[in-house]
């Protein structure tokens, strides 16, 4: 098949045809579709009706599954934009909240809106109390992605049954409250995922304190002990949060999306995207990373490490390491080692053996022919752990902070893919298996 733009040869058009090599009289005529930045795409829609044929893009890397005006991300030169802004301006000037209400509404809050939606967030961050019960459910040594998954999806009974009734088209209403429930919940949620893994008694949201504030209250207070506020590690922690808010139309997301475009309520969509998130190659890593730096020991073990990651049949990979989008350093990894400095710093750890053996491992990777011929550099989660094990958090416990930073742009993208009133989604399959053959006839029963 040979794709090409007929501007070249027919008239000035924005359209493309398609035809193929051996059957030239196929030839298939389609527009393009704009993009403020960034590649044009080639609307396939029509393919099927014009031409009878299925475009085949297993894994969607070269497809374009919507329009978004979230995030845009160029991979080739390590730009990450929300709405238009780029990840270091937010991270320097602006916090979560305001990161996530961006994502949702286009723009940055006002003050006035600011204030709002945090004291909306403050609200919702409380529970129904059977929730408690939930955990009860579970054994103690889940692992937290399995609880956070299960209950979030449980919360879909608790707070309006929208998407249930086939006659019931989630309200703009209905979307705007959903979003402010979603992420005025998650930490609650998550933190209690942890106490319950631990046995601790359950916190409550307190007042008056921010939103990675009340994050870090409810994992770490205690009845008699009350988490005394860190700015620094609060602030550190806020960004973290930020720099994990959203990333264009990742697996989680896209399952998001994919699982709203039936109609269903957003608790379930967002547990979809919280079990999509958990998997190693997705957000799973940021705990694979620490598991391991705690594998390989000592910085004389890198070699050794760097062998096995060079052989194919060891399957080991450099966690924190490749993107299937960043060709070039993840903009994120850059802020998030400065963060991990931040944190060491304010927690008066001169010497961390892990952070060390990350920087020696980072630095042999980047000059290392396996890596470069490949185009892997450090992503998002490389650092990420080892800032959020000093803060004390479990490592078991980082996709969860992962999921409840996401959240943010799964609610915005769900919104967004709802206003689209692009139908429900249904990618197609290249049958390969047996054409048309007869049931083979039973043995007669003797
Ligand atoms: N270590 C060693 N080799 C790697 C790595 C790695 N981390 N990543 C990719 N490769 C190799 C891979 O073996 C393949 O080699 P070859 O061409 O010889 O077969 C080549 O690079 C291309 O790999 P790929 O799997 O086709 O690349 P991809 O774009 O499909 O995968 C990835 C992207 C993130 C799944 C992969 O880089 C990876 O498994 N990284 C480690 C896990 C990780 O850190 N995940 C977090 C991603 S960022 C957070 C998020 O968005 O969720």
């Amino acid at each position: 098949m040979v794709i090409k733009n007929i501007t070249e040869d027919i008239t000035p058009s924005n359209d493309w045809e398609l035809y193929s090599l051996s059957e030239t009289s196929r030839r298939v005529r389609m527009s393009e579709v704009g993009a403020n930045i960034g590649p044009q795409g080639v609307d396939m829609r029509s393919l099927y009706r014009q031409a009878g044929v299925f475009s085949y893009d297993p894994g969607f890397a070269n497809t374009a599954s919507c329009e978004s005006d979230i995030t845009y991300i160029d991979g080739e030169k390590g730009v990450l934009l929300h709405r238009g802004y780029s990840i270091e301006q937010l991270c320097e000037t602006a916090s979560f909240p305001e990161v996530a209400w961006l994502l949702s509404h286009g723009e940055l809050p006002t003050a006035d809106e600011k204030a709002q939606f945090e004291k909306g967030l403050m609200r919702e961050a409380h529970l129904h109390e059977q929730i408690r019960n939930f955990f009860n459910g579970f054994r103690r040594d889940s692992h937290p992605m399995a609880m956070l998954c299960g209950t979030l999806a449980g919360l879909s009974s608790f707070y309006g049954n929208q998407g249930a009734d086939q006659r019931h088209k989630i309200t703009p209403e209905e979307r705007e409250e959903s979003t402010l429930r979603l992420v005025a919940k998650m930490p609650t949620l998550a933190a209690w995922v942890y106490r319950y893994s631990r046995g601790l008694p359950l916190i409550y949201p307190r007042p008056g304190l921010s939103y990675a504030e009340n994050c870090l209250h409810m994992l770490f207070s205690m009845p008699e002990a009350p988490w005394e506020v860190n700015p620094v590690l609060a602030k550190a922690f806020d960004k973290i949060l930020m720099l994990h808010a959203d990333h264009g139309q990742n697996v989680s997301t896209a399952t998001v999306r994919m699982v709203g475009s039936t109609g269903v309520n957003p608790f379930v969509c967002i547990a979809a995207g919280v079990a999509a998130l958990w998997g190693p190659a997705h957000g799973g890593a940021n705990e694979a990373v620490l598991d391991m730096l705690d594998e390989i020991g000592t910085p004389e073990n890198i070699p050794a490490f760097m062998k096995r990651v060079r052989n194919k049949e060891d399957k080991t990979r450099l966690m924190g390491f490749g993107h299937r989008v960043y060709k070039n350093c993840d903009p994120r990894a850059k802020l998030m080692r400065n963060i991990c400095y931040e944190v060491l710093n304010e927690l008066g750890i001169k010497h961390d053996p892990r952070l060390e053996l990350a920087l020696k491992l980072e630095e042999t990777a980047l000059n290392n022919g396996y890596f470069i011929s490949r185009r892997l550099y450090p992503n998002v989660d490389f650092y990420s752990g080892i800032i959020l094990r000093a803060m004390g958090i479990p490592s078991s416990m980082f996709t969860v902070f992962f999921a409840v930073a996401r959240t943010a742009g799964w609610v915005a993208q769900w919104k967004e893919m709802l206003e689209s009133k692009v139908g429900i989604s249904r990618p197609r399959a290249l049958y390969t298996g047996p054409a048309f053959r007869d049931v083979p006839e039973k043995e007669k029963q003797s």
